[in-house]
């Protein structure tokens, strides 16, 4: 048995004896729950730290754990390079010229050469390929390259949405927030500005608050605007041109402008996966992802940027989490130059880094940070963190500054011998790393990292990463199209604050500018092509994503209106000038168009099949059953108080028969937009019988109630065992990852159990063995030996698991147990009985790892018996906002001499 395969325990590498410096057998494990309290490792270039952190990500991934990776320098792209059969022609393409040629091998020789290299390296240290085939499909993992569009593209519009938690309680961390976010705008646009200190981050910080505070989303052309036109008057006590001067905000909006004029920001920048930390880390359907942040190729600002951005978006998806106890997600910087540097710099990482440092724990996400260079690590900061590894150091300097450090960390912790630490890490081989575990007595340790289950080929070109990205770079273009597609349908619902009561605003994407048929992202997949925008109206300042959403018409004259206000004096056919007069009793609502001529004219073209030659389209009126219902769910058990908008618009209702509501369903309407009289040169459809008998209208009013009491059903994810119930307004990988943590923890928790009572038999095995081995007349010196040797190594093997302490040596167990089979050969008569304890021992231990194995299929079958849940409305909560007589907008046209009437709501 290699190493035991354990649920929440990570296989690391094997303990490296601190005198000899020799490989010892002894499996080095580390307990993923220690890592909440985070990990650095410092080393020189090549001492192995990448692959350590390789090797961790791997372990996590195989227990589910996701991870969001900050790469620098394209080293951790090499996570995707899994090849569980390992043949030559599976590394090949991967091979780097270079690497060959130095070898002097040409290609396919030199693949083989790496395909064996691997296939020694991982069957030395016990991996089995199944291991390495379970790694290639237990997460997806994605390579993001922000700014460019060789793997996946990344918006970073969101970023200025406002706060959806809310200001009351999180007044200091959205303030954070707003200020990282501002440091990293300015230093993008190669302003270095302090918060508090230097006005430009003063006033872009103010704009940003005063925004989010109203609960209103920025662009960043928002953000320009303002600051040559602040929403405020004031600042602080001085009027706004006296705080800076209208000169000075004009230079600071054209440098900021000067950003995102380019069309290669606008291209590679906004048009992307937006940063929201629950789709890095979950798929779709829950499972977990690995997301690779790539930014080998950008320069320090846009670095910056990036990675405040990222930080402060992890701290935001943080506060809306709930306590855990177990491991729930890895953030890992790889090389953290200038991130986290000592006082007094101050670049705007530093601070949210700082704060995860100090809140994630409680959280469940643990940070793992690298470093080459010990001086780049503010130490006051780092005493934070609860394991250390110390690889092969440049110089006795950076010795002396990691001495420091652990200075720090040492003096609330009194056991560790800084002297023994500091030989141990004077000249060690690389991969070799001092272990330091807050959370493990037996640490310090030296520990050899294990052979890397991925391909290390260090990092990869472009061209490789847009290959192994393809298809999920099309998956995502399609996503966001259909998003785009959706964002539009509801623009004008958010435009007028109704997001909430109409279910959730969809999330991060930019808003459509008017006049593009839905469905349509403008310039997706990214060209340089303006998107086309309706005559008459303006070009957007700054790019397409800044237009605003088109306003509801409000009366009067609109800008969707048709024709250019051509007067048309005859009604067309079947149309009349004026609306039927219909009794007082029957209410009326004269509802907003809502999709102008040119997107219904479009959407009607993309639906049929022949092509449309019109001449305009004029608003025409066509009164149909308008019912819209507020319906309300509450459901204390599962904890969900929600709302959803139903809405019908039913033509042609007759004095009697039956009404086949669900083939009307529409769009909600804002009911605060419906209007009381007509817009102007518009024409009427006659009213339906049905619609002017007010007894009917009676009756289908309660035959709608009736029907939604009936039909409109909440339905809601649920996991019976784990009493989890989904949020019916957030994500189904929300749902799947709470699932994730809460079977974890009771994983854990029953691990642990079992660990504390195989101990607990294994050591009365022990006991007796001991008792046995005495009454043993002749014993020779050697067997005692040998004995007292297995008593200590099987004894603390188990307790050390059982105490969550981070190693536990087994393998050396099963060797004692080995040697002393042999001196005990010579010993006739006596060595059956304890053979056969012996075999009990081993026994028990194949068992344990056999239930352990049980332990986690059983929490994993748990985790996904999702059901439905089902909540049915009270009749008291479904509630008629809108029912009578609807007169819905249409635009009539006449195509190849053929009348044509298109929806236009
Ligand atoms: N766990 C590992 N398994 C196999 N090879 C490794 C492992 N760790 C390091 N190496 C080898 O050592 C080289 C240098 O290690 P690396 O982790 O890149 O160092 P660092 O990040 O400290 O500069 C790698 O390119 C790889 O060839
Ligand atoms: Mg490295």
């Amino acid at each position: 048995m290699p190493f035991i395969e354990a649920p929440t325990t990570f296989y690391l590498g094997r303990k490296v004896d601190p005198n000899s410096k020799k490989l010892t057998e002894d499996v080095v494990y580390y307990d993923s729950r220690d890592l909440t309290t985070h990990a650095v490792v410092v080393g020189m270039t090549g001492s192995g730290k990448t692959g350590l952190c390789i090797t961790m990500l791997e372990e996590a991934i195989l227990d589910n754990i996701p991870a969001i990776v900050i790469d620098p320098k394209g080293d951790i792209t090499n996570l995707l390079l899994n090849f569980p059969q390992l043949r030559p022609q599976d590394f090949q393409p991967w091979i780097n010229d270079d690497d060959a040629r130095r070898a002097g091998m040409d290609i396919p020789a030199y693949s083989a050469d790496v395909a064996q290299r691997w296939r020694d390296g991982l069957g030395s240290w016990g991996i089995v390929p199944e291991r390495v085939k379970w790694l290639q499909i237990a997460a997806q993992k994605s390579i993001f390259t922000p700014g460019s569009d060789a793997g996946l593209p990344v918006s970073i519009l969101a970023s200025l949405r406002y706060p959806r938690e809310g200001w009351a309680g999180n007044e200091e961390a959205i303030r954070e927030k707003v200020n990282g976010i501002t440091t990293a705008l300015l230093a993008l646009a190669g302003i270095n500005a302090q918060p508090v200190k230097d006005n430009e981050h003063v006033l872009v910080a103010n704009i940003i608050e005063n925004a989010w505070r109203q609960n209103q989303d920025l662009t960043l052309e928002d953000v320009i605007t303002q600051v040559q036109t602040p929403p405020f008057e004031k600042l602080g006590v001085l009027p706004i041109d006296k705080f800076m001067s209208e000169r000075k905000r004009f230079n600071l909006a054209m440098e900021l402008n000067n950003i995102i004029a380019s069309p290669s920001f606008r291209d590679s920048w906004l048009q992307g996966q937006s940063l929201d930390m629950q789709n890095l880390l979950y798929q779709e359907n829950g499972r977990p992802r690995v997301s690779i942040f790539y930014t080998a190729h950008l320069n320090d600002a846009e670095r910056m940027f990036i990675n405040t951005l990222i930080l402060e978006n992890m701290l935001s998806w943080m506060r809306t989490l709930s306590g855990t106890t177990t491991l729930r997600a890895i953030l890992y910087i790889d090389e953290m130059f200038g991130y986290f540097p000592p006082y007094p710099k101050n670049p705007p990482t530093k601070d949210p880094i700082l704060r995860l440092l100090k809140q994630a724990r409680a959280f469940g996400i643990g940070l793992i940070l690298a470093t080459q260079n010990p001086g780049d690590l503010d130490y006051k900061g780092l005493s934070n963190a609860g394991t250390w590894f110390i690889g092969r150091l440049q110089s006795d300097n950076d010795r002396a500054r990691v001495m420091d450090g652990l200075r720090e960390m040492a003096s609330a912790d009194d056991d560790m011998d800084l002297r023994a630490v500091s030989s141990m890490i004077s000249d060690v081989a690389p991969r070799v790393f001092l272990m330091r575990n807050v959370h493990d007595e037996e640490s310090p340790l030296l520990v050899h990292s294990r052979w890397a289950m991925s391909f290390l080929r260090g990092p990869l070109t472009r061209q490789q990463i847009g290959l192994l990205m393809r298809d999920q770079r099309q998956k995502l273009l399609q996503k966001l199209a259909e998003k785009y597609g959706q964002q539009h349908q509801t623009a004008w619902q958010q435009h007028a604050g109704m997001t909430s009561r109409y279910g959730n605003a969809p999330q991060g994407s930019p808003q459509n500018p008017p006049g593009l048929p839905p469905g349509m992202p403008p310039g997706l997949p990214s060209g340089n092509t303006p998107p086309p925008t309706l005559p008459g109206q303006p070009a957007p300042a700054f790019g397409a994503q800044s237009a605003p959403p088109p306003p509801p018409p409000s009366g009067g004259q609109t800008s969707i209106q048709p024709a250019a206000g051509r007067s048309l004096g005859n009604a067309p056919q079947g149309f009349n000038n004026s609306p039927s007069a219909l009794s007082s009793s029957i209410a009326q609502y004269f509802v907003p168009p809502r999709i102008n001529s040119q997107q219904a004219v479009g959407g009607w073209q993309q639906s049929g099949t022949m092509a449309m030659q019109t001449q305009g389209a004029q608003l025409v009126y066509q009164p149909m059953l308008l019912a819209q219902a507020l319906v309300r769910y509450q459901d204390r058990k599962a904890g969900i108080y929600t709302a959803r908008v139903f809405c019908y618009a039913v033509p042609d209702i007759r004095s009697a028969g039956l009404v086949h509501w669900q083939e009307h369903k529409t769009e909600p309407i804002n009911a605060r937009e419906v209007q009381s009289k007509p817009l102007p040169n518009t024409f009427f459809a006659d009213v339906p019988g049905g619609l002017m008998d007010s007894r009917r209208l009676t009756a289908l009013k309660r035959e709608v109630t009736d029907m939604l009491y009936n039909t409109a059903l909440l339905v809601v994810p649920f996991n019976p065992d784990l009493k989890v119930y989904g949020d019916p307004d957030a994500e189904f990988s929300e749902f799947q990852s709470q699932v994730q943590i809460s079977a974890r923890e009771q994983r854990d928790a029953e691990m642990d159990k079992l660990a504390e009572q195989y101990a607990n038999q294994i050591q009365r095995l022990e006991a007796d063995l001991n008792r046995r081995e005495r009454q043993l007349a002749a014993t020779k010196k050697e067997l005692r030996d040998r004995k007292r040797e297995e008593l200590f190594t099987t004894g603390e093997a188990l307790l050390s698991l059982w105490r969550g302490r981070t190693n536990y040596t087994l393998s050396r167990m099963s060797r004692a147990t080995r040697y002393r089979r042999q001196t005990t050969a010579d010993i006739s008569g006596s060595h059956e009985t304890l053979e056969t304890l012996e075999r009990q021992i081993a026994e028990k231990e194949q068992e344990f790892e056999g239930k352990l194995h049980e332990v986690s299929e059983k929490w994993a079958h748990i985790a996904n018996n999702t059901q439905e849940h089902v909540i049915n409305p009270f009749k008291k909560d479904i509630q008629l906002e809108l029912f009578g007589v609807g007169w819905m907008p249409m635009w009539y046209t006449i195509n190849n001499g053929q009348p044509v009437v298109i929806k236009a709501f």
